[in-house]
C-alpha cells in the first residue's frame, strides 16, 4: 500500500507511480512533435513549463538545450523529472501555478494535456494566465493544449458520457454545466475483484474564453491549431493547441 501525500493532491505517489507507464501519452509519437513545436517556439530562448509533471515533455526539450523550468503542486511528480534523460537540467519548483512565480524570463511558457482544465475556477485560470504572462518577455509566447468541451455529446437531460470499456476498466465524465465542471471517473476491477474508484475534478473552458484570459493577461491569440501537427482548427476538432503573444 503506498503512502500518498495529501500535498500532492490529485497526483499523490500511487499516480505518479504508474504516470509514466509507456505507451499513451508516453509514446515517442505523442511527445516528439509536441517537443518539436515547443523547441522552435521557444526560439532560442528559455522554457517554463506549468505544472511540469514527471518532465514527460519537459525532460525530453531540455535533452535538446532548451532550458527548462517547470512549476508543479506534486512533489511525487516531480520526484521522477531528474531521473530521465534531460531531466537533470530541468530546474523544478514546487507550487501553484495559479500564484508561483521563479526567476528569470522565458520565451515560451506552455500548459498541455488538458491541465488548465485541473484549475476549477475560472479566477484560478485567470491567474494560470497571469503566472504565465508575468514571466514572458514582450513577444514571448503562452501555449495551451486543452480539449474542446464535449457538450455536443450529451443529451438533454443527460449529464454523463462513458468514454472507455475495457477489460477491467470503466471511464465515464459526468458534468455540471450550470458551474461548468465535469468530474472524469476511472473505476479499475483487477484480476482478483479487487476495485479501485478514482474521481478527478475539472473545469471545461472554451476556446474563446481562453482567449479572453489571454486578453486579461496582456496576451493576444497568435494561432490556434487542431493538434501538434498545426492542422487546421475546425468545428470537429475534439482538442486545440493555441498559442497567445505577450503584448508590449
Ligand atoms: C495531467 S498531469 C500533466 C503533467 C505534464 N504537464 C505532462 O504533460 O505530462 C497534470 C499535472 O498538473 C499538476 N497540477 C495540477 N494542478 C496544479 C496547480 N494548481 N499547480 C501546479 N501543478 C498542478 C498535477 O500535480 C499533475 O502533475
Amino acid at each position: 500500500m503506498i503512502d500518498d501525500d495529501p500535498a500532492d493532491g490529485w497526483f499523490p505517489e500511487s499516480v505518479a507511480a504508474r504516470y509514466d507507464a509507456p505507451g499513451g501519452a508516453n509514446a515517442p509519437e505523442v511527445v516528439t512533435p509536441a517537443v518539436d513545436v515547443l523547441e522552435e517556439l521557444a526560439d532560442g530562448g528559455a522554457a517554463l513549463e506549468l505544472a511540469v509533471g514527471t518532465g514527460r515533455i519537459a525532460a525530453p526539450l531540455a535533452a535538446r538545450g532548451v532550458p527548462v523550468h517547470g512549476i508543479e503542486l506534486s512533489q511525487a511528480m516531480a520526484a521522477r523529472i531528474a531521473g530521465k534523460p534531460g531531466g537533470a537540467a530541468v530546474e523544478v519548483t514546487i507550487g501553484d501555478i495559479a500564484t508561483a512565480r521563479v526567476p528569470g524570463e522565458f520565451s515560451l511558457a506552455y500548459l498541455v494535456f488538458n491541465t488548465i482544465s485541473n484549475v476549477t475556477a475560472q479566477d484560478g485560470q485567470v491567474d494560470v494566465f497571469r503566472t504565465a504572462a508575468a514571466h514572458l518577455r514582450t513577444g514571448g509566447l503562452f501555449l495551451v493544449e486543452v480539449g474542446v468541451p464535449d457538450l455536443r455529446r450529451l443529451p438533454p437531460g443527460q449529464d454523463t458520457v462513458p468514454f472507455a470499456m475495457a477489460d477491467g476498466y470503466v471511464g465515464f465524465d459526468q458534468y455540471d454545466v450550470v458551474a461548468q465542471q465535469f468530474t472524469s471517473n476511472h473505476v479499475t476491477v483487477s484480476a482478483d475483484g479487487t476495485g479501485r474508484f478514482r474521481r478527478i475534478p475539472f473545469r471545461y473552458v472554451w476556446p474563446a474564453e481562453l482567449d479572453l484570459m489571454a486578453r486579461i493577461a496582456g496576451m493576444r491569440r497568435k494561432h490556434r491549431w487542431a493538434g501538434w501537427d498545426r492542422t487546421e482548427f475546425t468545428a470537429d476538432s475534439g482538442s486545440h493547441v493555441s498559442v497567445w503573444e505577450k503584448t508590449a
